[in-house]
């Protein structure tokens, strides 16, 4: 099989058989049942430097970096020659790893003038594995990545423990559609097509009260039957309180309601 009918999936965790690794070979399992080759790199094998800013700018015509880096020289044609993308990453601090993001800082440098990932089918999946904040923050950077790249990305997905089940069967999902999409990749025809197909993604332009109440409803959902009842009308209460204009109330009962499923999470 040419390099370029590849499914890559990218596991930007230090841990090689953590969540992020876990997710990622979900999606991979997905996209091979669609009938695709696919390959799993552990990103930890192949740190890439911090970009050293030459200049003059010489990486976006020699399309290389400009100082030794086999890691970039690596990953950077893998994922050139690549059908489609999967990219995953524990989130640190409610933002990607350092791996990660050391990465699709050099690719922009390098590759971002000339575009020659256009149109290529991708998806990201961010681990939120500890208190799980951070789930949707920890993403965005890696559709950003993906949008000045001028990807083609699908809907992200925010991982966390309570929903670890439902982000494993979703990452399978969206590996099965990429490897469908792979077969046929569809650069955009404008910058404002691109902009907003982007804008239109599920979950990226959560304010930062909606991603808490997004991760309260995780965390109510993942408690057994008859526990969540009490807990689960918080929510509802918060709803009322911010569609009377009381955000900071209506917050603070996300949070009650968070702490409250957690400690019953964590009982469990
Ligand atoms: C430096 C560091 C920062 C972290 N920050 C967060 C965080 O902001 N939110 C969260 O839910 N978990 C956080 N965690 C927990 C990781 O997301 C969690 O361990 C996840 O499972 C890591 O993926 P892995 O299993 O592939 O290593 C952090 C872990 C480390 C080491």
């Amino acid at each position: 099989m040419a390099t370029n009918e590849i499914i890559v999936g990218l596991v930007g965790s230090p841990n090689r058989d953590g969540r992020t690794y876990q997710l990622v070979t979900a999606a991979l399992e997905g996209a091979d049942r669609n009938g695709a080759e696919t390959e799993l790199i552990q990103m930890a094998d192949h740190v890439v430097a911090a970009c050293k800013d030459c200049i003059p700018w010489v990486c976006r015509e020699n399309l290389k970096c400009t100082y030794d880096d086999e890691a970039f020289e690596f990953l950077s044609k893998k994922v050139l020659n690549c059908a489609g993308l999967i990219l995953g990453t524990p989130v640190y601090w409610w933002d990607t790893s350092g791996m990660v993001k050391y990465f699709i800082l050099k690719m922009f440098r390098v590759y971002a003038r000339s575009a020659p990932l256009q149109g290529l089918p991708a998806f990201g999946i961010g681990i939120a594995g500890g208190t799980g904040n951070g789930l949707v923050s920890g993403l965005r950077p890696v559709y950003h990545f993906f949008q000045m790249m001028q990807m083609r990305a699908l809907d992200p997905v925010p991982a966390t423990r309570f929903n670890f089940d439902s982000a494993i069967q979703r990452s399978g999902e969206l590996g099965a559609r990429l490897a469908a999409m792979a077969k046929d990749r569809k650069a955009f025809s404008s910058l404002e097509e691109r902009l907003l197909y982007y804008d239109a993604l599920p979950y990226l332009g959560l304010s930062r009260a909606e991603e808490r109440r997004l991760l309260a409803d995780y965390v109510t959902q993942s408690l057994p039957e008859g526990s969540s009842a009490e807990i689960a009308r918080g929510l509802a209460r918060a709803d009322t309180l911010a569609a009377a204009g009381k955000a900071l109330d209506s917050l603070a009962e996300v949070s009650k309601v968070y702490e409250a499923g957690l400690e019953v999470f964590e009982a469990k």
